[in-house]
């Protein structure tokens, strides 16, 4: 035991090293300065740790300065009743909540320990695996959303989860997909590297993107399906979001370190050297990535 303590500090002391370039990366940026008048919705000005849990939500919401595209505005200045499947730490629910104070946001997570404590009260949140079935009648929800689930599920598990989630949302409600394209363009040799990596760790994981629209329509239960692209390039070449994007890359992986090394059979130490020259490629070369959003309304019988 006391063995396992020593190589565990050991790996926690390296991982707190190899964080150090994280931390360096998020000091170079300033994000938006609070200069881009115009623009709705900013990315954090600064980065502390909640930022960073929430800065996927951040770019998705720059991206598009909306935070939805399903024409759903007019219900939620109403009195709507809205389900953010898979909802991570709520970031994209306490935006929301915050902004449309008579609508109703509920949340469904795997692990209740990232739902956050403050809360606006019009958001609540429930325990549940989505893939077993949602915990709601039919028919419950005007609008229903799934975001950054390309490298959680498999291929065949899509199918039957778009089909419950069209369960619970109501007649003439809309449901709404928000997935980033699985492989960058134009990778450098190293990120190329992590993310091969990546792809062998999470097995096969269709590129869902380029299916879900053919999938939508096959249900038979969707009208006014629409798709909406945007692209962005990670790290300083992209601006202030691209930077943001690269930091949330980076944290992810730091965090999964131990599981990209001993994969990769090479050293902490080496492992480090390999993120620190992701980071350069990142410096030089245009690395592009896709996200796509798909929406469409349940049909009323
Ligand atoms: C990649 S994150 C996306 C989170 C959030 N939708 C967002 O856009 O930031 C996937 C989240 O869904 C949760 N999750 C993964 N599989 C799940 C499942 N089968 N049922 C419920 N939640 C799940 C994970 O715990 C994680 O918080």
């Amino acid at each position: 035991m006391k063995i396992m303590g020593i190589i565990y500090s050991k790996i926690r002391e390296r991982i707190m090293k190899i964080s150090t370039l994280f931390e360096r990366n998020c000091k170079n940026h300033k994000y938006d300065k609070n200069d881009d008048v115009e623009l709705k919705y900013k990315l954090p000005y600064k980065s502390d740790s909640l930022s960073e849990f929430q800065s996927p939500h951040h770019t998705l919401r720059y991206l598009w300065q909306s935070n939805y595209s399903a024409p759903v505005e007019d219900i939620l200045l109403s009195s709507g009743v809205v389900l953010d499947a898979g909802c991570g730490f709520g970031a994209w629910l306490i935006d929301m909540a915050l902004e449309y104070p008579t609508t109703d946001f509920v949340g469904v997570g795997l692990s209740p320990h990232q739902f956050p404590s403050q809360i606006p009260n019009n958001i609540k949140f429930a325990q549940a695996n989505i893939l077993s079935g949602l915990p709601f009648e039919d028919n419950e929800f005007d609008f229903v959303r799934l975001c950054y689930f390309a490298n959680s599920l498999a291929c065949t598990e899509w199918e039957p989860l778009i089909k419950e989630l069209i369960r619970v949302t109501k007649p003439g409600g809309w449901i709404e997909f928000i997935e980033p394209g699985l492989v960058p363009t134009n990778m450098g040799p190293k990120f190329t590297i992590l993310i091969d990596t990546l792809n062998q760790i999470i097995g096969e994981r269709s590129n869902i993107a380029e299916r879900l629209e053919v999938i939508l329509q096959s249900t038979n239960q969707l009208k006014n399906i629409q798709k909406d692209t945007k692209s962005l390039t990670i790290g300083r070449l992209g601006g202030e979001v691209g930077i943001s994007h690269e930091n949330s890359i980076l944290r992810y992986f730091i965090d999964e370190s131990s599981v990209f090394y001993n994969r990769l059979g090479i050293s902490s130490k080496d492992y480090e050297i390999l993120l620190e020259d992701v980071r350069k490629e990142f410096q030089t070369r245009k690395v592009k990535e896709q996200f796509f959003r798909f929406w469409g309304q349940k049909i009323e019988p």
